[in-house]
């Protein structure tokens, strides 16, 4: 008998399909095709019509039997008994999941969300958000985050994360810039590769996501974001092309926008055009939750799954039987699915323990929040807090109740436990001043509204309104502490913009309390810190004479306070610098006309009349103020920039540059190098400088140095020529920049290239259908 399995396993094994004695689901199987052991194709043919079009669609928000015992309506239920109800929960609270078809060994793929650690049933950790991550300017770190968040999905059985979150920072107000990286698409592409790969290093699943142009929350669904074929190109799919050929993400996640008058889902030259053809795209293509009108569409577009589904079914059926569906488009999108089905850890039978090392993955997010915090301002050595016996003023909510991430699908459900700035600053060994604690504790326990159930599972937590500090409390706590800070809090989340007043800019009350507090404490001689808990840019310029010192320190995660006091009490040092600009005044931000389209309660349209001039590419090239410009950044120690050489003066291929950074101060501490372009204008309107190139130096030492080289191929000198749909690279001369911020440029020197190179050719695509009149920096200059 044992004889006889063991023939029948190495005949299976060399057949490869048809006469498996179990799936695995470990189900005993005639000779049906089995996925994995069968060509693809063959397990599609073996499909009923039914089956296929319940796989293009997900099975519905069909949770465990916890939430469903909850009372409450949840949306997108299967109905019973269907193929997409039979599809089991394996994790309950994942927020969507393929059709499983035991018969043919196709397995779910289980999602979660979100770019802040996975989101569900289960205690997962609460990670800095995106764009705390990307002030670190370090892939490598990024890295590691995204190993620790795969290996929780991994071990909790599910398959998938919805991260990361790529869109581009175009308006300080964007609700959801908090889960994206940068205001510039290659720090943004960088970032979404590092964290793809990390992710995926631990065997599952990420999804890119929102593709493309989801760059505001006011009528997410229905916007048509009307932009010019080079924005489009240099800006806004740039990070996505970054992420997608330095990476492999199983997903690529269409957004619910319209981009030039198709829906994003329902967009051929999008995700067919560009993401299949041009860019050779291998994952599956999939919607965001519930978005698109018409499933048909969908399909012919190159959407290969529709999520979270799963009531769309029913029309692809109609579809294909009268023949406005063609069966092959199916079975094409079908391919795509099971393709990358065969990636995941539930088809290759995972057994996984429900025990990731959450305390390990808590010390990496302390760390990665610490060192993606921006130091802006540091006066008469305001910082770091040296001496331990100091006794700190803790002032403003956020310093006892403090904000660890933003809201929506990108909010850690049922993340550790917070470490509120007060705790992290106790438990790195400060005394905290006791008045301000006890009143700051009752005035938030008697203000903080009740809250609602199904808002704050999602993060929109009611907090209590800002204490107004009036002088004589001010003056009474400025005389038993040794230091004051002050915490700014914001939250801001999915479905909803920001505000400019009140949220962009400070309240009247927190400018009051910095001018109250700063007056009492500097009449002392005493010294004042504001800390910036916040998601995105907020105004600095009105107020950042006042404090000593100001520490953008974000939404670190759920080690907030401990990240916090690491910085200040100098234990780290600073290393962050900005992902975006922070600008004088709201009005300053490029596309400020344009933002968020019209009409402005529920805009139909948004036109990025800004063009390329987003972020510091704007500042730059029309010479507008900034408060702090991109790439900034403050350390406890000063770097000199010196040698740069370049490998030729021609440039032919690529040309390597090289600089040798030296810390010359006292303490250790990494700097953050970064390599601009101006190019020659002799055709096109170019930015002043564009990013092309930055580094993360290890920890140099007190007197150390490391030189630093990088390549600059012919994509980093090319722009986009809409006319002839060409990346192409100018003649003439370029200066590479070495810099420490887009306004402060160590060393520079010049290079020529004599002919215009064509670098590639690309699809005619996503043709706006409407004039833009967009920003020139010349005007009399057009395209040639
Ligand atoms: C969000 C996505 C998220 C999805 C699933 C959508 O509303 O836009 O980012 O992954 O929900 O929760």
């Amino acid at each position: 008998m044992k004889q006889f399995k063991f023939i029948l396993v190495i005949l299976c094994l060399l057949s490869g399909n048809l006469i498996p004695f179990e799936n695995v689901y470990g189900q005993a199987i005639s000779n049906l095709p089995q996925l994995g052991k069968s060509p693809i194709e063959e397990v599609i043919a073996a499909m009923t019509l039914e089956e296929k079009a319940a796989l293009v669609v997900g099975t519905g928000l069909k949770m465990g039997e916890k939430e469903n015992s909850m009372g409450f309506q949840i949306p997108n239920q299967p109905i019973p008994g269907s193929l997409a109800d039979q599809t089991k929960v394996y994790v309950s609270g994942a927020v969507g999941r393929t059709l499983e078809i035991p018969r043919l060994g196709v397995t779910t793929i289980e999602m979660v969300d979100g770019p802040a650690g996975p989101s569900f049933g289960s205690r997962t950790t609460a990670y800095p958000i995106a764009t705390n991550l990307s002030s670190t300017w370090d892939v490598d770190l990024v890295y590691e985050i995204g190993k620790c968040m795969g290996n929780e999905v991994l071990e909790y059985g599910l398959d998938l994360l919805l991260t990361p979150g790529m869109n581009i920072h175009r308006n300080p107000l964007g609700g959801r810039n908090f889960e994206y990286y940068s205001e510039d698409p290659l720090l943004s592409g960088k970032m979404g590769a590092a964290m793809v790969n990390g992710i995926q290093s631990q065997g599952v699943g990420t999804s890119v996501k929102h593709f493309v142009a989801n760059n505001q929350e006011t009528n997410r669904i229905a916007v048509d974001a009307r932009i010019s074929e080079r924005a489009l190109r240099e800006i806004y799919l740039k990070g996505f092309k970054i992420a997608l050929k330095e990476s492999d993400p199983w997903t690529l996640m269409a957004s619910y926008n319209s981009v030039n008058g198709a829906t994003a889902t329902e967009n051929y030259d999008l995700l067919t055009t560009i993401a299949r053809n041009d860019w050779g795209y291998e994952g599956i293509i999939m919607s965001d939750w519930d978005t698109g009108k018409d499933p048909v569409v969908q399909m012919k577009a190159g959407l290969n799954l529709i999520m979270p589904g799963p009531y769309q079914d029913t029309l692809i059926i109609q579809a294909v039987k009268s023949g406005k569906l063609k069966e092959e488009v199916l079975d094409q999108n079908i391919a795509w699915i099971l393709k990358n089905t065969m990636r995941s850890p539930k088809f290759k039978h995972y057994q996984y323990s429900n025990k990731p090392d959450l305390e390990n993955n808590a010390q990496m997010a302390r760390k990665a929040g610490a060192n993606g915090m921006v130091l802006l301002k540091n006066e008469v050595n305001a910082l770091p807090l040296k001496d331990k016996n100091q006794k700190i003023a803790l002032f403003g909510n956020g310093s006892y109740v403090t904000n660890v991430g933003g809201s929506g699908s990108g909010f850690v459900m049922r993340a550790g436990p917070t470490v509120n700035i007060i705790d992290g600053l106790k438990s790195s060994g400060y005394s905290i001043e006791d008045v301000s604690k006890q009143v700051y504790s009752n005035y938030i326990k008697e203000n903080t509204p009740k809250q609602n159930m199904m808002d704050a599972i999602r993060g929109r937590i009611k907090r209590a309104t800002e204490m107004p500090v009036n002088p004589e409390f001010a003056d009474e706590v400025s005389d038993n502490a040794d230091v004051a800070i002050i915490t700014i809090r914001r939250n801001s989340g999915e479905t909803e913009d920001r505000n400019i007043d009140g949220d962009f800019n400070l309240t009247e009350t927190e400018i009051g309390n910095i001018e109250t507090i700063t007056k009492a404490f500097h009449s002392k001689g005493k010294k004042v810190v504001v800390v910036l808990n916040v998601g995105g840019v907020i105004e600095t310029a009105s107020w950042k004479d006042m404090p000593d010192a100001i520490l953008i320190a974000w939404q670190p995660g759920q080690e907030a306070g401990n990240a916090v006091a690491d910085i200040l009490s100098g234990k780290i040092n600073p290393s962050g610098r900005l992902p975006a600009t922070f600008p004088v005044k709201y009005e300053d931000v490029p596309s400020v006309r344009n933002f968020p389209g019209t009409p402005a309660d529920k805009p139909e349209d948004v036109v990025y009349e800004e063009g390329i001039y987003v972020g510091y590419r704007y500042h730059n090239t029309f010479d507008v103020e900034t408060s702090y410009p991109f790439g900034y950044g403050l350390s406890y120690t000063e770097f000199g920039y010196s040698d740069l050489k370049l490998s030729s003066p021609k440039f032919k291929n690529q040309i390597e540059a090289s600089i040798k950074v030296t810390n010359n101060g006292k303490v250790a501490g990494q700097e953050v190098v970064q390599l601009y372009i101006s190019a020659p204008e002799n055709k096109l309107d170019k930015p002043a400088e564009e990013l092309k190139g930055f580094t993360k130096t290890k920890l140099l030492q007190p007197g150390e140095s490391q030189t630093i080289s990088f390549k600059i191929d012919g994509y980093e000198l090319a722009s986009f020529y809409s006319e002839r749909s060409a990346w192409i690279a100018d003649a003439g001369e370029y200066t590479v920049k070495i810099a420490a911020s887009c306004e402060d440029i160590r060393l520079s020197q010049k290079f020529n290239l004599e002919n215009d190179i064509l670098i590639e050719v690309v699809s005619k695509a996503l043709l706006p259908k409407f004039e833009i009149n967009e920003m020139k920096n010349e005007l009399n200059k057009s395209e040639k």
